[in-house]
């Protein structure tokens, strides 16, 4: 792998021990895929998890001296204030020390998995350093940014030195479409868009074309399918005609070339996908959760439009980024939702287990696949179901 002059110093540690770590980790990712080199990033996103091995390596790092060359966004960890009562010592003291290593590392403590909407938001063309599954596939395809999948480490290594290495994502001959998705199903909200992402076994490997969408998606609904392709495969990128970034016309997505495969998805595989994933439950509902990822203010004021008929009997649970909670705020909207039994939670991550450790056995609902994928992890058992339906099992408590 060739490296400047600059880059082979940061390797030798002529400007630290910090640096020259990052470096090392980057050749060797960079020599894993054959990258030729590295190239300059203007942004970063690190999906800071709280957890041991997050805390262990950005711990190492600042140890050595590290300081971010290009200052991160980060990911959420657990809101403290919030979940006091919830935590042990220990997790709090975890939290505060993560919060403590990210800072004096120097990354922006944004605390959120949606940062491409407002705290650092790519242009086209432009080359980053993103992890978080949602956002590195939403910054490639809807924004035309150009990033690898980076891991947590990699992202903060690149943000540390403020290189990446090239190859994969960062190439536009690997951006192309190679599987065409004709949707014949009818997609009516963000949720049926996050089902067709779970279609993921059944589009296989790839970069995907929808192709049959309508041109007027709404963001959330991008944001849905991205994620939740990532629950039920491993996708970069995604292609829409007339929508995503890279996608002016069909020519443009498979780059003058025939697709590897012709994929169908009906409304019967809508069906048949989400009752695979979460078969429909009975009985009690004891809780839901929203914002996996961060709930837009869209998305606030239509549980609002939800709530005006009837207050909920069971809490609700909705993640959102500082930014977006304290608009809400300030509006009333928080106010409103509060009232009726719908509660803000700030900075938060569903995968933090010392934060939901009270909901394991207790049957709940979410309109987030990737939500109750990490929370089953956790003991914690969601069924999924459309947002008008979460918050109509909320109003009665119950399955109904
Ligand atoms: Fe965000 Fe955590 Fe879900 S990072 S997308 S709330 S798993």
């Amino acid at each position: 792998m060739e490296l400047t002059t600059y880059q082979k110093e940061m390797l030798d540690g002529v400007w630290g021990k910090g640096k020259s770590m990052a470096m090392q980790v980057l050749v060797g990712i960079g020599k894993c895929f054959d990258a030729p080199r590295l190239v300059p990033i203007t942004r970063a996103h690190v999906s800071l998890s709280a957890q041991e091995a997050d805390l262990w390596f950005s711990g190492k790092l600042l140890a050595a001296g590290a300081h971010c060359a290009v200052p991160p966004t980060v990911n959420p960890g657990y809101s403290l204030d919030y979940f006091h009562g919830h935590l042990s010592q220990a997790a709090m003291e975890n939290m505060r020390q993560v919060d403590r290593i990210y800072r004096q590392l120097g990354a922006r403590m944004t605390y959120c998995c949606t940062p491409y909407l407002e705290d650092n938001v790519p242009e086209f063309g432009e080359i980053v350093a993103f992890s978080e599954t949602n956002a590195t596939i939403f910054v490639n395809s809807v924004l035309g940014a150009r990033t690898n999948r980076e891991s947590a480490a990699s992202a903060l290594c690149a943000a540390v030195t403020g290189f990446t290495p090239e190859y994969g994502m960062l190439c536009r001959e690997n951006r192309f479409a190679t599987v065409a998705v004709e949707v014949q199903a009818t997609l009516r909200s963000d949720f049926d868009y996050a089902v067709l992402g779970l279609t993921g076994k059944k589009i296989g490997g790839g970069v995907p074309a929808f192709l049959g969408l309508p041109r007027d998606i709404s963001t959330e609904s991008l944001i849905a399918l991205g994620t939740q392709l990532n629950v039920s495969g491993n996708y970069d990128l995604f292609h829409i005609p007339g929508v995503t970034a890279e996608a002016r016309d069909t020519e443009d997505i498979f780059g003058g070339r025939e697709p590897a495969r012709r994929v169908v998805i009906t409304d019967e595989d809508m069906e048949q996908t989400l009752e695979a994933f979460s078969p429909s439950p009975s009985g009690s509902i004891e809780y839901c959760v929203l914002g996996c990822p961060h709930y837009t203010d869209a998305q606030l004021e239509e549980v609002d439009r939800l709530l005006d008929g009837g207050a909920s009997q069971i809490p609700i649970y909705i993640l959102t980024s500082s930014t977006v909670k304290a608009r809400a705020h300030e509006s009333g909207l928080e106010q409103r939702l509060l009232d009726r039994g719908a509660e803000l939670i700030p900075d938060t991550c569903v995968d933090e287990a010392c934060c939901w450790g009270h909901l394991a056995g207790r049957p709940g609902v979410t309109d987030s696949p990737k939500c109750a994928y990490y929370m089953e992890t956790s003991g914690i058992c969601l069924a999924v179901r459309d947002r008008n339906t979460c918050i109509r099992w909320a109003q009665k408590g119950r399955v109904c």
